[in-house]
Parts: C-alpha cells; structure tokens; sequence
C-alpha cells in the first residue's frame, strides 16, 4: 500500500510529467442541435463558477440502475437529490464516452456519444433536465489532447497517408523525438508502430492513446466543434483533461504558445454561448499553472499545489506552505481567472489515505476548502470519507473510484447485482444513509459548510486578506461589502493555541457559524481566542 501510495503521489506532486493533446471532427458532429441564444460575454467578475462547489463524479462508480453492477445515468438521476441537498451547484462527470476503457473512459472513441454501459444520449439529455430543474450545472470531461486508437478519426488517419484525416495524428518514418517531461504511469515510450500506415504515432499516454495533431487546422476546427455540439445541447462548461499537453515543439511537450492559442479559440468558442465554464486540469508549477487561466483563457484551472499543501498542513500540523500558497494564487492570478481548490480526485489515493485517517481532519480540510478563496471541487464520497478500495479493474487508480456508498446494505445500495468493481471497506459507518441522520458526522459537516458558503458572499468571493499566525494556524479575513467573515483554522493535532485579530466597529461578539457558538471575547476592537486542536470557526458578529 505504501508503494502504491507513493506512485499515486507522484502523479502530481513530485513532477511525474505527463502529456496530453486534442481532437474531435465537426464532419462527425451529426446533425446541428438547437441554437444556444447568443448574448455578450460576461465580465470578469461575473459567471457562475464563481458562487458554486462542483462536484466530480464517476458514472460508473456513482449509482447503477439496472442491477448490472455498473453505474449508469439513470442511477445518477436517482441521486441528484443527494447533490442538491448536499449544497453543490455542479457536478462534472467522469468521461462517459464510447470507449473501449484501456484507460477508464479517457481513451475516448467517439466524443458525441454515450456509452453503452451507461446509457444513451436521450438519458444525458434528461440527466442534463434534471440537474438543470434542481439548480446543478452539469460539465462534461472534454479529453481532446488524444483519441483511442479506436476512435473513428485514427482509423480513417492510420488507413491513408493522403486522406482528410491523414494529417490529424501526430506521423513519423521513425520513432520520432521524445518528451522533456517523463511520464512515469504510462511508461517513456512515445512512439508506436502501426503497421496499417506503416509508420509511428505520437502519444503521451498509453500507445492505446494517440495525441491529435493540432497542427492540422481542420483538427483543430473539428475539436471546436466537439465543443459547440455540447454546448448547443446545453452542457455547463468542461473540464478539460491536460491542456497543457495539446501542441509539442519536441522535447519541449508541455506549455507550448501553440497550446495557449488554441485555449484562447476554445473560450471564445464556449462564450459563443451564455456562461458556459472552462476548468483545467493543468500540471503542475504553480506560475505555468496560473498562466492558463484569465477573461481569454480558461475561467478556473485546478491549483494542485494547494491540494498538497493541505494534505501536509492536515497532516503533519504545519500551515506555512499552505498560507504561501494561497497568498500566491490570489496575488498572481490574472484577471478573470480563479483558481480551483481540491482534496483528491480520480487518479490519486483518497483523503483518508493521503491526509487524515481521522474525521477531525477531514473536517478542517473541508473547512478549508470552502472557505478558502478559490473554487471547491469535491471529489464523490470525500463528503463521507469514503477510503480506498483495495482491488482494481484497470490500473492502481481504481482504489479511489470504487462504489459510491449511500447505504450499510451489501452492496451499499450501489446496486442490486454485483458491483464491477469491490467496495473499499468501513461502508458500515461510512454511507451517505447513516451519517445523513447523524449530528456531527461528516456529511452534517459538509452540509453545513455548503449552506454557509452558498449563503454567503463573503465566502464565494470576498477579499481574501490574511492574517500572521504561528505555522499550526491559518486565520484570514473574507472581506466584502455584505458582510465580512473571518476564519480561523488550527490545523495542530493536539494542544490548543492563541489566535488574535483586529475587529470592525460592532464586532463586539463573534460567532462560529459552524456551530452556532460564541467563541473568544473582544476588548477594545481585538478579539481574541483559545482554539482547540483541529478547530475550524467561521466568525461573524453576534
Ligand atoms: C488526465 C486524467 C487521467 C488520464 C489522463 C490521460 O490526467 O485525469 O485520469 O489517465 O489524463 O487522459
Ligand atoms: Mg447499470
């Protein structure tokens, strides 16, 4: 388990480099959908990933509704109700695609359809009149830096050197050059041969995964119009798998200008459309990271050197890292760009795993989470504690994309057959049924979280100015005309600390939102406070 960890970790943090690139044809788009009404682009300030937590999810792993072990999209309508209730305001699914699966749906062979497995392109369409109707944004997972070999376009590419799609891979008479970055899960092979063209591919991935040329400018246009069919059927925004890897200038692989120009095409394609929101999954030094985001570019990119930050300030009780970080993100982001503040997703190890065995952490983390500015990404069963399976189908990952648990029946009301894939263990307390009907549970937790968030505009967008602490603490103000709020987290796993801040005229009393509680006293303007270990307080006036 350690091993595996560690190979897990790596995936982002210790600079496992990886690559990505893009494709989709307007040829295969089928025929046009309803128009989507076309207003002006909204300003920076405004959009709606700025005021809601988005939710990821794994279709296959989140409810299945026809007893075949396999979560689909009907079972997913069946549980929108937990997401509302939760607090999110979007949810952004996995890649539900045709897909031959050798890399779990992000081997993509036809990027306008369904997979079978989960149903069909009617079933998304009621997904999407669903989620709509209770308020939830729905993004799609837009996996356009490579195909599966086995989508449509490499096979007409791989049977003709002159054909229209000759030129929408990346060809060579020989293994062409390598990447600068390696890329440790997939292995360091970057070229394959391929007999029926007789010549090598280009990937970054798995060989099963070769990266589009967007060098081809009908590619590119193709890609576009992967895009816009989405959006015309009324998708949310997408979440865009390693954009940083579309366009190579060998061994230079990642963060090319070519790549960023195409993501300034890509966001005026989707503000064609009425707040529509790009999210990138974009590896891995925090400046690189920050570049792709901003009014022509990406609206959020994932910050995925907060998330290890959080991961050692919860675990090891030191904040310093976490404080610079998020001072980092708030100062260098440029205008209408955000960033994105995330535990755990689907290629690494769970929460339990990677930060806290314990509930108190898992607390402050999500405290941190939603309070922190930035925009929260919760991965599915974080709100449960969900831990790590121990058995997988395709690769190690699938320890944190076992069976969501909404019940302490066998199969944890997942399904009524067998799961496709075994439940990691602890579903007996840890289930969405029983902690739903427990105060003080982690799901109370996360429930109270999102309500206060969602209410509070301080929290979604305030100013973020924070205060000198010792390294265990984090206390920052969230400052904004409705309402100011100050938070304070002490991340220590024993012992208690002094924590002091300056306060506004009338503060004369502060109240933890997240309990209801008094906490400290005030005393000619300054407040101050005895705090717990683990303690999270969201502070208001009496
Ligand atoms: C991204 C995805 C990962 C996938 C890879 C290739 O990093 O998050 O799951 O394997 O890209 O598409
Ligand atoms: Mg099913």
């Amino acid at each position: 388990m350690w091993s595996a960890s560690l190979a897990a970790g790596a995936w982002y943090g210790r600079g496992v480099r990886r690559l990505c690139w893009i494709a989709a044809a307007l040829s295969a788009c089928g025929p046009p959908g309803p128009k989507v009404p076309v207003t002006s682009a909204l300003t920076a300030g405004e959009g709606w990933h700025r005021r809601v937590a988005i939710y990821e999810l794994s279709v296959r792993s989140y409810q299945d509704s026809d007893g075949d072990g396999i979560g689909d999209l009907r079972g997913l309508i069946q549980r929108l109700d937990h997401l509302a209730e939760l607090g999110v305001g979007a949810i952004w699914l996995m890649p539900m695609f045709p897909s031959p699966l050798k890399d779990s749906g992000y081997d993509v062979a036809d990027y306008l359809g369904v997979h079978p497995d989960y149903g069909t392109l009617e079933d998304f369409e009621r997904l999407l009149g669903e989620a709509h109707r209770r308020g939830l944004k729905v993004m799609l997972d837009l996996v356009v830096n490579h195909t599966s070999t086995e989508h449509e376009w490499f096979q007409s590419s791989r049977a003709s050197r002159t054909g229209e799609k000759a030129d929408w891979y990346v060809w060579s008479d020989g293994p062409g050059p390598g990447c600068e970055e390696s890329n440790v899960i997939f292995g360091e092979e970057r070229w394959t041969f391929d007999p029926a063209r007789g010549q090598y591919y280009f990937h970054q991935f798995f060989s099963s995964q070769p990266d589009l040329n967007y060098r081809s400018p009908e590619l590119a246009e193709a890609v576009l119009g992967v895009a816009r069919r989405w959006l015309e059927l009324g998708v949310d925004g997408f979440r865009l798998d390693v954009p940083h890897q579309y366009v190579e200038n060998w061994p230079k692989c990642w963060h090319q200008p070519q790549t960023l120009a195409f993501h300034q095409r890509l966001r005026e394609e989707v503000d064609k459309a009425y707040d529509r929101v790009l999210l990138g999954e974009v590896c891995c030094g925090r400046e690189e990271v920050l570049r792709y985001a901003g009014s022509d570019r990406l609206q959020l990119v994932f910050y995925f050197v907060g998330m290890h930050a959080t991961w050692s300030a919860v675990k090891w009780g030191d904040a310093s890292k976490l404080a610079e970080h998020l001072r980092f993100a708030v100062q260098n982001t440029p205008p209408g760009g955000l960033h994105a503040n995330t535990l755990g997703n689907h290629d690494i190890f769970r929460t339990p795993t990677t930060m806290a065995a314990e509930a108190s952490g898992l607390k402050l983390a999500a405290t941190l989470q939603m309070t922190a500015p930035g925009a929260p990404v919760i991965y599915y069963g974080e709100e449960i504690g969900m831990r790590d399976g121990a058995t997988w189908a395709v690769d190690i990952r699938d320890y944190a994309r076992t069976p969501m648990q909404w019940d302490d029946t066998p199969s944890a009301g997942f399904t009524t057959g067998t799961p496709w894939l075994a439940l990691s263990e602890g579903t007996a307390a840890l289930n969405v049924r029983v902690q739903a009907g427990r105060e003080g549970s982690l799901l109370s937790h996360y429930k109270r979280l999102l309500a206060l968030r969602n209410r509070s505009l301080a929290l979604q967008e305030g100013a973020y100015e924070p205060l000198a602490t010792q390294s265990s603490s984090l206390v920052f103000w969230r400052r904004h005309p409705a309402g100011d709020r100050l938070v304070a987290l002490h991340f220590g796993a024993s012992g208690t600390i002094a924590v002091r801040a300056e306060v506004p005229e009338g503060w004369s009393a502060l109240v933890d939102e997240l309990s209801g509680e008094e906490v400290g006293e005030v005393r000619g303007a300054v407040w101050t406070a005895t705090q717990p270990a683990r303690a999270g307080w969201v502070l208001k006036p009496r």
